[in-house]
């Protein structure tokens, strides 16, 4: 078997994709390692989370920088110190300039709660429901410079109920991330999935729609 994919994570909160990403290790359904949790709130419960399992952590808080690109720097020298193979983005709630996302391209992947293209940004849940959608999800792409508009890799999907509210909404579409999320790790790590002249190629051929978790 090769060596285990070394992961840096990237999280603002509660770091239950974290956790995800922990367990799936754990159960030996990813060959990764986690080399640090990197977050910029110092407050984040996903840290804790990094500790118990004796995972290096660091918090780099973007309000102690004057610039975005001065946090971006620092943000990248931390990250480089631990040389990963993949920069997971687990409910970091950061948008990162042009020259960090290029430093990592087809090595940054980010988890988004919307079926991109629709709903980039912030308060998709609450966005959708305003909308009277019948259909939310997750999708998980490469970053690329536009936000959350890096080509997407899966995505699964929830019906909405009438009964929803945003943290109902919110709470079902977690937990097919907590799904989505190790399964694409576990592509890059077996070598199916990378990113090629702008394209998400899995398994030798470019993803012309994103592969759709059913389940
Ligand atoms: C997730 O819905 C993620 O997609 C979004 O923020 C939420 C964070 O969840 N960007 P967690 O910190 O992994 O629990």
């Amino acid at each position: 078997m090769s060596s285990p994919l070394s992961l840096v994570v990237l999280i603002s909160g509660s770091g239950s994709n974290l956790q995800a990403i922990i367990d799936a290790i754990e159960n030996n359904h990813i060959n990764a390692r986690i080399s640090a949790v990197i977050s910029n709130q110092s407050s984040a419960y996903g840290i804790e989370r990094a500790k118990k399992q004796d995972i290096p952590t660091e918090i780099i808080e973007h309000t102690t920088f004057a610039t975005r690109e001065e946090f971006d720097s620092a943000l990248m020298q931390t990250i480089d110190q631990y040389t990963p193979d993949l920069v997971v983005l687990a409910g970091f709630m950061r948008i990162l300039g042009n020259d960090i996302v290029q430093h990592y391209l087809g090595r940054m992947i980010n988890i988004h709660p919307s079926l991109l293209p629709a709903y980039k940004g912030i308060n998709t849940h609450k966005r959708v429901l305003q909308d009277g959608m019948a259909e939310h999800g997750a999708s998980v792409h490469f970053v690329s410079p536009e936000l959350d508009g890096g080509p997407v890799i899966i995505q699964a999907k929830v019906l909405v109920k009438k009964q929803d509210t945003p943290e109902t909404l919110a709470d079902r579409v977690l937990a097919k991330e907590h799904i989505i999320y190790p399964k694409v790790i576990d592509w890059i790590a077996n070598d199916r999935l990378k990113l090629e002249s702008g394209n998400a190629v899995f398994d030798g051929c470019i993803l012309e729609k994103p592969v759709i978790y059913q389940c």
